[in-house]
């Protein structure tokens, strides 16, 4: 059996090698810490009332297929939130709902790209963007994002990555894994160079609701109406729901690109049908109930209580250091692994595995080529958070 040649650089280390070890050693008694994906659900967080109830009085609604670009009163009100969000010229027919971020990542990848294409994606990346562009048969060039510079994207590594071939822009903004936050000054930057080179910048903003410290998240979008602009979103992280499946795409900019978009997706949903109509029927509550993510960041948040309590905990070991996240759940933290003879960022991961029996993803899995940094997930509740960073902090010291 041959298979494509497309599938040669896919690569997802929050489920690769590391995890399966971890499953093995699970199985061998052991309880593994599962710090490598950031999945709500999986450490205690509920889906909001609004959501249970909506699901249970609605089954019987979303049982036949509906509309492929999915139901009008969910494209509407995401319609709604991305306008109260600042974009302007847009209505329901330029949103695209899917089984979750992934699946409309996947179409509007598909619709773009092809075999000659380049798509810019920053380092480090969520293994998503790049992922696809690889099963599209296209080429990843990375822009660096500087670690010195609170994780913001490098202007000039960016002008420096643009050749010919080069059709798409990848922001991810709050950023899985470093947890920054675009300012808008870098932003209109790369708006600029966009306009300027004729790309179509794709903003993966699933983590806009969960900004931390009163800081505020600025839609890309928004800063600009003449330039074809993608921006992602969904449920899976906001309202804990990762597993119910729901994402969706926004298209904004001048109207004669967004209609050629708008039919190559359409052609690309109506293939697949249309997405899981049970999870459309709770986009307009859901949308509407800021308050269940709000207190998930407030002063007692779960949220903000865990990310102080890693920081905390973080700052009393030597050798590692890291930007405090503005946003999300994640922390990127760089360890000196000379100092402890660890040899890279996977030889870490795999002794802290071993060792702790703690799962982390070592900095490579998402494209960061230094090999210094590995990610926390900071899901679990205070008390096991520190315990894990003691742990961490211990291993380092016994080495
Ligand atoms: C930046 C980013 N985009 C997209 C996704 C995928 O989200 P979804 O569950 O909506 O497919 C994730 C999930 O972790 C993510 O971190």
């Amino acid at each position: 059996m041959i298979v494509s040649n497309n599938l040669k650089n896919v690569h997802s280390d929050l489920r690769g090698n590391l995890y399966m070890h971890a499953l093995e050693l699970e199985k061998q008694g052991g309880k593994i810490l599962k710090l490598n994906t950031g999945n709500p659900a999986a450490f205690g967080f509920k889906m909001p009332e609004s959501i249970r109830d909506r699901i249970v009085s609605d089954a019987e609604k979303a049982l036949g297929y509906c509309d492929i670009r999915g139901r009008e009163d969910a494209r509407e009100s995401i319609a709604d939130y991305h306008r109260l969000n600042g974009l302007k010229n847009i209505s329901e027919e330029d949103i695209f709902i899917g089984n979750g971020v992934s699946e409309v990542a996947y179409m509007i990848i598909t619709a773009l790209i092809g075999k000659t294409d380049e798509v810019l994606v920053p380092s480090p990346c969520y293994s998503l963007w790049t992922n696809f562009t690889f099963l599209a048969g296209g080429t990843v060039r990375y822009y660096q994002c500087d670690e010195s510079n609170a994780w913001q994207p490098d202007v000039n590594s960016i002008k420096k990555s643009i050749t010919k071939r080069t059709k798409a822009l990848v922001l991810i903004n709050p950023n899985n894994p470093t947890g920054a936050l675009y300012s808008k000054e870098i932003l209109l930057e790369i708006i600029d160079i966009a306009r300027k080179n004729n790309l179509v910048i794709i903003s993966d903003e699933i983590y806009d609701r969960l900004v931390l410290d009163e800081k505020e998240h600025v839609s890309t979008a928004a800063l600009a109406d003449d330039v074809t602009i993608v921006t992602m979103n969904g449920l899976s992280k906001s309202h804990c729901i990762c597993g119910l499946r729901c994402g969706w795409l926004c298209i904004s900019g001048l109207e004669k690109e967004k209609r050629v978009l708008r039919d190559a997706l359409i052609k690309i949903a109506s293939v697949r049908l249309c997405s899981n109509a049970l999870m459309q029927l709770v986009i307009p509550d859901a949308l509407k109930d800021s308050a269940y993510t709000k207190n998930m960041l407030g002063q007692d948040g779960r949220l903000l209580t865990q990310r102080n309590a890693t920081t905390e905990e973080l700052d009393k070991i030597d050798g590692i250091s890291y930007v405090k996240n503005s946003a999300a759940f994640y922390l990127f933290p760089k360890i000196e692994l000379e100092k402890y003879g660890l040899e890279s960022d996977r030889d870490f991961a795999e002794q802290l595995l071993n060792q702790k029996h703690i799962l982390v993803v070592p900095g490579s899995g998402f494209s960061c080529a230094d090999n210094k940094h590995f990610r926390i997930v900071m899901l679990p509740e205070e008390n096991e958070l520190r315990r894990a960073v003691k742990d961490i902090g211990e291993f380092l010291r016994k080495r």
